[in-house]
């Protein structure tokens, strides 16, 4: 993407998104997919206990705009992966690749930046700062990766008017219900553009007709800003909604 594309207006920049091959032969990953894993294994070493080898070898690649649900039983290292391929964490062993970029090969640093501009994030538990605004919550990856406020700003209020909140800009979090705060969470992990949108049980901590909405926005997000999508969840009418379902059963990954 260049620059002058990168600071496009939002509406602009969706406008042009296409799925599912945003990618680009000329973007800066060198054709390699947005996100590829090889070999992945995660022991946690144990204080009071034995080692746990949660990961034994999980392979994944995402393509690019394609939407891939996780699956797998509670314990079984879903959100451990998935933090492993938003580089929040390092593997044990084996590789994570982001835009065909080793992450192993990068500093805390550096695995910060690239996270901040491939990466998008949606918990279960949205994570806004209490006291700041909705607008504010979502300017904050934008600012970090060093926009000016103006520029910033225009991008957050473009996509809170995306999900459906161009009328609670200035509300605070406490001052949003829980949909709206997901909805939040979602405009904010799309601001900087992203190539990747990681979600670990986004729905999780809501009612059924507020999950089918914000399950229908995660997908609209998604189609309108050609961005792509590893969601974790419990939920079967979301896992549906993917082009692919994994399974992660006794360490590895698996068609369902
Ligand atoms: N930092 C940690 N230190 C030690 N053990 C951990 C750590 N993080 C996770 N675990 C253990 O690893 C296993 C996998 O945890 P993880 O959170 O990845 O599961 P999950 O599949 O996301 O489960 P859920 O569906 O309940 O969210 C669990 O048994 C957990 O206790
Ligand atoms: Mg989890």
């Amino acid at each position: 993407m260049s620059d002058a594309v990168a600071r496009a207006p939002v509406n602009e920049r969706a406008a042009n998104a296409t799925r599912p091959e945003r990618s680009p032969a000329g973007d800066r990953t060198g054709g390699a997919p947005p996100l590829e894993a090889r070999g992945l294994h995660r022991t946690y070493s144990g204080l009071a206990g034995p080692e746990l080898h949660i990961l034994r070898g999980v392979d994944f690649t995402l393509d690019w705009g394609e939407a891939v649900a996780i699956v797998g039983a509670s314990g079984s290292g879903k959100s451990t992966l998935l933090h492993l391929l938003g580089a929040l964490d390092r593997p044990s062993a084996g590789s994570v690749r982001v835009g065909g970029t080793d992450i192993a090969t990068l500093s805390d640093e550096a695995a910060a930046e690239l996270r901040n501009k491939r990466i998008g994030f949606v918990f279960q538990f949205h994570h806004l700062l209490r006291d700041f605004t909705a607008l504010e919550n979502v300017m904050v990856p934008a600012l970090i990766r060093g926009d000016g406020p103006k520029a910033a700003k225009s991008r957050a209020a473009g996509l809170l008017d995306q999900v459906g909140l161009g009328a609670r800009l200035g509300h605070k979090p406490r001052e949003l219900s829980g949909g709206e705060q997901q909805r939040v969470a979602v405009a904010r992990s799309l601001v900087n553009e992203p190539h990747i949108l990681l979600a670990d049980e986004p729905t999780g901590d809501l009612d059924t007709s507020t999950s089918r909405d914000v399950q229908d926005l995660l997908f609209e997000m998604r189609e309108r800003h050609g961005v792509a999508l590893a969601v974790v969840t419990h939920n079967r009418e979301l896992a549906a909604k993917a082009e692919r379902v994994l399974r992660l059963r006794e360490g590895v990954l698996d068609n369902v």
